[in-house]
């Protein structure tokens, strides 16, 4: 039986619903895999960081957390105001980092995971700020320590299509890849298809919760361009800035511009796409990023996914055309994804 040891930063939505899934799966995970998963740390911004040598009790931390108590008063814990302390001062196998998502300057994710790659631990996280600002100086510093960085849940939450395209496809020369990869917006627009107009769509899907009261992030296109980044540095190698992605949101759309495309047996979709393009001599490629609404025939297969669901079509030399259809957002969906990551870095 092979032991892992986690660190949770981040304890909110993805990282309750994470320490969930894992105390569920830990019976199926000791059979089926021969691992027991312990959590021995665990952090949020309110109460910073505690940990326990012996492991948590999850039920314990997640009920502290519910009746709004601290998790420093968990019993004979140690504790420190920080994560990023705590994180220095203990050690685990595993970082999980599920911090929110600052495109900015990627922090505080990033200064948990440069610290934690450094000391050797091996980083699994759902947060697409450091994995669309920085993953190559983090696959990097990985590599220098002799430790993975994985990062499934930032494109289309546990849908595996990251390592789909890294294992699976493992020898393919993917040229290109478009997708669905925002669900908010999907929703919206399916709504509008429906006969919707956009205001009464995105209220719809604020009362839902699956748009933000400022939905701006989604909206606006910001969240695709950040999964294209992340599609671009690890499908790709090339570490895109998020200017250099070619970016229109879907607030201009008008219902009647919906109706017309759908009158013509089309649909609308915001489509993420990334795409490698020859500079002339045939030798040197440039890859183009884009996140744009698009018209698409009903042949797509992205033309016919509707709500939150996301996917992702991958173009490659020897299977021209794989889609991918899932789940994009969801506290257990993206846990599956960390899960799977987890995994990974012990196999
Ligand atoms: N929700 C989804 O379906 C989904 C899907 C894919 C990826 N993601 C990504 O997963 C991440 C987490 O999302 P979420 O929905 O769980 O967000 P959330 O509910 O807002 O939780 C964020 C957690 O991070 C903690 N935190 C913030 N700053 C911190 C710091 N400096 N040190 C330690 N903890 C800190 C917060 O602490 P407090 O509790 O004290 O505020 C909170 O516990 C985000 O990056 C998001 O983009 C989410």
């Amino acid at each position: 039986m092979k032991h892992i040891r986690l660190s949770l930063v981040g304890f909110g939505v993805i990282g309750q619903g994470f320490a969930e899934l894992i105390l569920t799966k830990h019976g199926f995970l000791k059979r089926h895999y021969g691992v027991d998963i312990s959590l021995v740390g665990v952090a949020n911004a309110r109460h910073g960081f505690i940990y326990h040598q012996d492991g948590l009790h999850i039920p314990t931390v997640l009920q502290l957390v519910k009746e709004k108590g601290s998790l420093s008063d968990y019993p004979g814990v140690k504790h420190w105001d920080s994560a990023l302390e705590g994180l220095q001062a203990n050690s685990a196998d595993i970082l999980v980092e599920v911090t929110p998502t600052n495109l900015r300057d990627a922090e505080p994710g990033m200064s948990h995971m440069r610290l934690a790659l450094s000391k050797g631990m091996h980083v699994v996280t759902a947060n697409k700020g450091p994995a669309a600002l920085a993953a190559s100086e983090l696959i990097a510093l990985a590599s220098q320590h002799g430790v993975q960085f994985r990062m499934e849940s930032t494109v289309m939450a546990g849908t595996p299509v990251i390592s789909t395209i890294q294992e699976g496809l493992a020898g393919a020369q993917v040229f290109a890849m478009r997708g669905i990869l925002n669900g908010t917006t999907n929703y919206i627009l399916s709504a509008m298809a429906e006969g919707h107009d956009y205001v009464e769509a995105l209220a719809d899907a604020q009362a839902k919760g699956y748009a933000e009261t400022d939905p701006t992030a989604d909206v606006e296109g910001y969240d695709a361009v950040a999964k294209t980044l992340i599609l671009a540095a690890l499908i790709f190698g090339h570490s895109l800035k998020p200017e250099q992605v070619v970016r229109e949101g879907i607030t201009k759309i008008s219902r009647q511009q919906i109706q017309m495309v759908n009158d013509q047996d089309k649909r609308m979709k915001l489509i993420a796409s990334l795409r490698l393009k020859s500079d002339g001599d045939g030798q040197k490629k440039n890859l183009e990023a884009r996140v744009e609404p698009a018209v698409l025939p009903l042949t797509d297969p992205l033309a016919r996914v509707d709500g939150v669901t996301n996917a992702l079509t991958i173009h490659s030399d020897t299977l021209p055309e794989v889609t991918i259809i899932g789940p994009g957002a969801g506290s257990k969906q993206t846990g599956q994804g960390l899960l799977a990551d987890v995994l990974a870095c012990f196999r």
